[in-house]
């Protein structure tokens, strides 16, 4: 059967551009039934009505309370009857009753290695933490935001003449690659989650590497400890 995707977004959409080739050249059983932004100037929305996909603007600002976008927000999602709703670059909190609707079947992307450096401006924080490794992290959302079972996670070095623009340029290449493995692993229902954790069925390393650069291939798990 396939598995109806609906994405969220507020941005420029590279990530669901990623899923949307991911999904095709690897022939997924799935399909992307629908595009909703919070942003109706959105730069992703214009890309997936341009690919063919519904899509559709739910403006946060037309609504005076977040209760009341929430509803507005299910109600439309509801309206693509989605097996899996996918925040890619999505920049509104969700509230409890929503994430509630979608346990198990809404994932998020984040530009930091969760738990560290929840919310907002992830890099630029980084930077001013000297923290010697960043990267993104893909997790199933829970009503704490930022929180939720880590599915993967890629990592990517902050280099000692990163800027905020450069760090997030880096990171963003590794989500590229990071959000169709992990969506595509539960699409072909290749996870497992339970009391809070997932795993992957076969044991694959849920982890990516890019040691140095984005090209080539990233490691898939780190080798073994040379002298
Ligand atoms: C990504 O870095 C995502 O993790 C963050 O916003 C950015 C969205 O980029 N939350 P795009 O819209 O997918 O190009």
């Amino acid at each position: 059967m396939s598995t109806r995707i609906l994405i969220l977004l507020s941005g420029r959409g590279s990530n669901l551009a990623a899923l949307v080739e991911a999904a095709r050249e690897q022939g997924w059983p799935a399909q992307v039934v629908g595009v909703i932004s919070n942003r109706p100037q959105a730069a992703g929305l214009a890309w997936a009505h341009a690919q063919g996909l519904p899509t559709q603007a739910v403006d946060h600002q037309a609504f005076a309370s977040r209760q009341a976008f929430d509803a507005a927000l299910l109600a439309a999602c509801q309206s693509y009857r989605p097996d899996l709703v996918v925040l890619a670059g999505f920049m509104r909190v969700l509230g409890t009753e929503f994430v509630r609707h979608y346990e198990g079947r809404l994932i998020n992307i984040h530009p930091s290695l969760l738990p560290a450096f929840t919310g907002l401006h992830t890099h630029r924080r980084a930077l001013e933490a000297g923290v010697k490794l960043a990267g993104a992290t893909v997790h199933y959302v829970t009503p704490t935001l930022d929180h939720g079972p880590v599915i993967a996670q890629a990592v990517v070095p902050v280099l000692a003449d990163d800027d905020e623009s450069s760090l997030a340029e880096r990171v963003l290449q590794a989500e590229h690659r990071l959000l169709p493995l992990a969506v595509g692993w539960h699409v072909r229902g290749e996870l497992d989650l339970q009391e809070g954790l997932v795993h992957h069925r076969r044991g694959l390393p849920q982890s990516l590497f890019f040691p140095t650069s984005i090209n080539p291939e990233p490691v898939m798990a780190p080798g073994p400890l040379t002298r």
